[in-house]
């Protein structure tokens, strides 16, 4: 029978993105994706078995209806791990992702959940599998059972056994990441509707899952050569690639708002003056920039307001891949 278990799982930012899956059933992308985690910007979760005799899931203490999207998903994911047999569970999620910051947090979420129902269950899983099963929570929680680089690799296997991350050994100390927060007005489309639309519909889709696994092959080669001007040109150019067959979808799936244009106009013209900082945009308005130690200070006068987080910072527990 399932123990009380806690486990905690970072927060990532694609660096390449993960945009359109060649199989929805079991959440399968049609090309890889490469990321760095946010540290200690994330999720810690609690498993344990339900005295009362009913599933019950808390998001930031407060207890949600079960009819909620959240804890439905919760407790979906949770019969993985079940497998039939009545074992109600709790279910505490806590997100260390400061909410001023509008990360979404179902990366980190799935991450630690499988985390912690791998605990609870006690089954001592290997990093593949879990991996694995993080995928049918969402893709992108593949890539956040590990703190630093980690590579989501699409596979070719219809079953999807060969799709899920693994972590790359690589420590780079200076790196950073700030994120630059737009006022994002009403709630944009989920990834996973926005990508379904964008493959459906968008003429200019048929070039991405190609130039894809180039960037994620780019950007790697630059993390192991240390070549962070081509790092960050790849991975801004990889974002706006993205952001062009949403844009050309039909009708237009358009996630920046004109507040993160001028965050781009600002960057850009901070960088023809010299600064080396790159910048990257997922489902939604806010710009997220990546950039070393040594432009810190320059970044901080730019954008007062971003948040600035050390990936390989003393909350990440380096070296070693240590476990989150
Ligand atoms: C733009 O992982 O949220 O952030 O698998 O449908 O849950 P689902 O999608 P999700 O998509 C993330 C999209 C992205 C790029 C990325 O993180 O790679």
């Amino acid at each position: 029978d399932p123990v009380s278990f806690s486990a905690a799982a970072p927060s990532n930012i694609a660096l390449s993105k993960y945009w359109g899956k060649r199989d929805a059933g079991l959440n399968l992308p049609l090309n890889s994706s490469l990321s760095i985690s946010l540290a200690e910007w994330g999720t810690t979760t609690r498993v344990e078995p339900a005295r009362d005799g009913t599933d019950a899931v808390w998001l930031n203490g407060a207890r949600l209806a079960p009819e909620t999207g959240f804890a439905r998903k919760v407790v979906a994911f949770a019969d993985r791990f079940r497998r039939g047999q009545t074992l109600p569970l709790h279910v505490r999620t806590e997100n260390t992702i400061p909410t001023a910051a509008g990360l979404a947090s179902s990366a980190s979420g799935f991450a630690a959940l499988t985390r912690a129902l791998a605990g609870s269950f006690g089954l001592d899983l290997a990093d593949d599998t879990l991996s694995m099963l993080a995928r049918f929570g969402s893709g992108s929680a593949t890539r956040s059972l590990w703190h630093g680089f980690a590579r989501w690799e699409r596979g070719t296997r219809e079953d999807g056994t060969d799709s899920f991350a693994r972590p790359l050994p690589e420590v780079w100390p200076e790196f950073r990441i700030a994120i630059v927060r737009v006022d994002t007005g009403p709630k944009s489309q989920s990834s996973r509707d926005g990508m379904g639309h964008t493959v459906a519909t968008s003429p200019l889709f048929a070039g991405w899952p190609a130039q894809a696994e180039a960037d994620c092959a780019a950007i790697e080669a630059a993390i192991e050569a240390r070549d962070f001007i081509r790092l960050g040109e790849v991975t801004e150019a990889n974002a706006l690639g993205m952001h062009a067959t949403m844009i050309a979808a039909r009708p237009a799936l358009a996630y920046l708002k004109p507040e993160s244009w001028q965050v781009l106009d600002r960057l850009w013209a901070a960088r023809r003056d010299g600064l080396e900082a790159y910048a990257t945009m997922d489902a939604g308005a806010n710009v997220k920039l990546v950039f070393l130690e040594g432009s810190t200070s320059r970044i901080a006068e730019l954008f007062p307001d971003a948040a600035i987080v050390e990936p390989f910072g003393a909350a990440a527990k380096f070296p070693g891949q240590p476990r989150p």
